[in-house]
C-alpha cells in the first residue's frame, strides 16, 4: 500500500514541475512514506532521517552557512506521521513537513507554502477522508500496476496499529477500480494486483458489489493480461472465493492468507475471528478448489505465548506447508489492545522461536520446489 502510494505522489508531484532523483543529498525535498506496522520498520526511519541531516549538515561546513537556506525540505509522511503528529517535530527538529496518510493529496500546497517561507507544516487530521491520490497515470514498472481498491481496516486485530493511522474501511467505488485499470492497461501495462488490507470486505458504495463480483468484472476487462490481489482474511474469506479463482482464467492462482498463530488460544487475544481449525479447513479448500500457491504471515512472541502456543504453530506450518511464510517478532503498537497486555516473552525468545519457524519454512519451500521440479 505504502509503495503505490509513494508511486501515486510521486506522479502528483511531477505534475507539478517536480523530478525524481535517486540522491536524497542533492534534492530540494525528500519524503520519507513510512510504515507503523512494526517497531523495527520506524527505527529504520529514525535513522535514516540522523543519517540524511548528518550528510546536510555536512555539506553547510563544506560550502558555508548560505547552503544551510538551501537545505532539503524533510517530510515525514504516511503511517508515523499520523502515529506521532507534532511529536516528529520534537524528536527530529530537522523535519519540516509531517502529513499523515489520508493527507497526501495536501504535500503539492504545502511544499509551496514551504518554498515561499520556511516553516512547519503538520497534516495528520482527515482519518476518514476519500483521497483522490489515485488520479495520477504515474507507474514505475512498466509491466506490472498495484491497484487500490480498499483503504483502511475495520478488523482491529489486537497487535495491529493499521485502524488507528489509516482509519476504518473504505471501499472505491466500482466504476473508478476498472476506469483506473482500464487507463493502466491503455498505458501498456497488463498485469495488475488489487490492494486492501483486508480485500475480502471490499463492498462498493451502493453494496450490491462484493468482492467477488469486482474480481469478476475485473477479470472482464479487455487486453488484461493476469491480475492477483492482496491481503486476504481468513475469516473472510470463503469457498465461494476459491470457486471464483477456479473459473476465472486470468486470475493468478496465488493467495495470501495470514495465520497469525497456530494456537486457538493467541489467536483469541488477537482478536482474529477464526480458529487453527477454521484456518486449516480453509487452506485444505482452497487446495483442493484453486490448487495454486498459498502464502501467510506468522507473529511469534505475542504476549503471554507460551512453548505450547508456539509448538501449535509450529505443527500448523508442518500440517498446511505453505509454499512462503513472512515471519514477525511481536512488537509493541501504540493505541492497540495488546498494548495492555504484559509483552512478556523475551527478545532472546522472540528471536529463538522467529529462527524456527524461518528455518521451517524454508526446509518445507525447498521441498516443494523441488517437487515441482521433478
Ligand atoms: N508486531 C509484529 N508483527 C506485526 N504485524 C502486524 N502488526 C504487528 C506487530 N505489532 C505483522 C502481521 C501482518 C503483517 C503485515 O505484519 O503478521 O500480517
Ligand atoms: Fe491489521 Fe488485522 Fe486489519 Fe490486517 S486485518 S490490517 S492485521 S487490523
Amino acid at each position: 500500500m505504502n509503495s503505490r502510494d509513494s508511486e501515486a505522489l510521486a506522479g502528483l508531484l511531477q505534475d507539478r514541475g517536480y523530478t525524481l532523483t535517486d540522491k536524497p543529498e542533492n534534492a530540494d525535498v525528500v519524503l520519507f512514506n513510512t510504515c507503523s506496522v512494526r517497531q523495527h520498520a520506524e527505527d529504520k526511519v529514525w535513522s535514516e532521517v540522523g543519517r540524511l541531516q548528518k550528510v546536510v549538515s555536512r555539506q553547510s561546513k563544506v560550502h558555508g552557512p548560505s547552503t544551510m537556506d538551501h537545505r532539503p525540505i524533510i517530510g515525514i509522511i504516511g503511517c508515523m506521521a499520523q502515529n506521532y503528529k507534532e511529536d516528529i517535530f520534537k524528536r527530529t527538529p530537522q523535519v519540516d513537513l509531517v502529513v499523515g496518510p489520508n493527507d497526501l493529496t495536501s504535500i503539492p500546497a504545502l511544499l509551496d507554502a514551504l518554498n515561499k517561507e520556511r516553516s512547519r507544516a503538520l497534516a495528520v487530521g482527515a482519518m476518514e477522508r476519500e483521497r483522490n491520490l489515485y488520479v495520477s497515470q504515474y507507474r514505475q514498472d512498466k509491466n506490472h500496476a498495484y491497484v487500490v481498491i480498499s483503504e483502511g481496516c475495520n478488523n482491529f486485530c489486537s497487535y495491529c496499529v493499521v485502524p488507528f493511522v489509516r482509519g476504518r474501511l473504505r471501499s472505491r467505488n466500482i466504476d473508478e477500480v476498472l476506469g483506473e485499470i482500464k487507463s493502466t492497461i491503455a498505458a501498456g501495462i497488463k498485469h495488475i494486483t488489487l490492494l486492501g488490507q483486508n480485500v475480502n470486505s471490499y463492498r462498493d458504495s451502493n453494496g450490491r458489489v462484493d468482492f467477488i463480483r469486482l474480481i469478476e468484472e475485473v477479470s472482464r476487462i479487455e487486453g488484461l493480461g493476469t491480475f492477483d490481489f492482496v491481503t486476504s482474511h481468513p475469516k473472510d474469506t470463503s469457498v465461494e472465493l476459491f470457486k471464483a479463482m477456479a473459473r476465472l482464467k486470468n486470475i493468478q492462482k496465488t493467495l495470501h492468507l495470514p495465520v497469525q498463530s497456530g494456537s486457538n488460544r493467541i489467536l483469541k487475544l488477537m482478536n482474529r475471528g477464526y480458529t487453527r481449525e477454521h484456518y486449516m479447513q480453509l487452506a485444505d479448500e482452497y487446495k483442493k478448489i484453486v490448487g495454486g500457491s498459498l502464502s501467510t504471515d506468522i507473529i511469534v512472541g505475542f504476549p503471554t505465548e507460551t512453548e505450547e502456543d508456539f509448538n501449535d504453530t509450529v505443527d500448523l506450518i508442518n500440517g498446511v506447508r505453505f509454499d512462503a511464510a513472512y515471519i514477525f517478532k511481536y512488537s509493541v503498537r501504540p493505541h492497540t489492545q495488546a498494548n495492555e497486555l504484559n509483552d512478556d516473552v523475551s527478545l532472546e525468545e522472540k528471536k529463538r522461536r522467529h529462527k524456527i519457524c524461518l528455518e521451517l519454512q524454508k526446509k518445507i519451500s525447498k521441498e516443494k520446489r523441488c517437487l515441482e521440479k521433478s
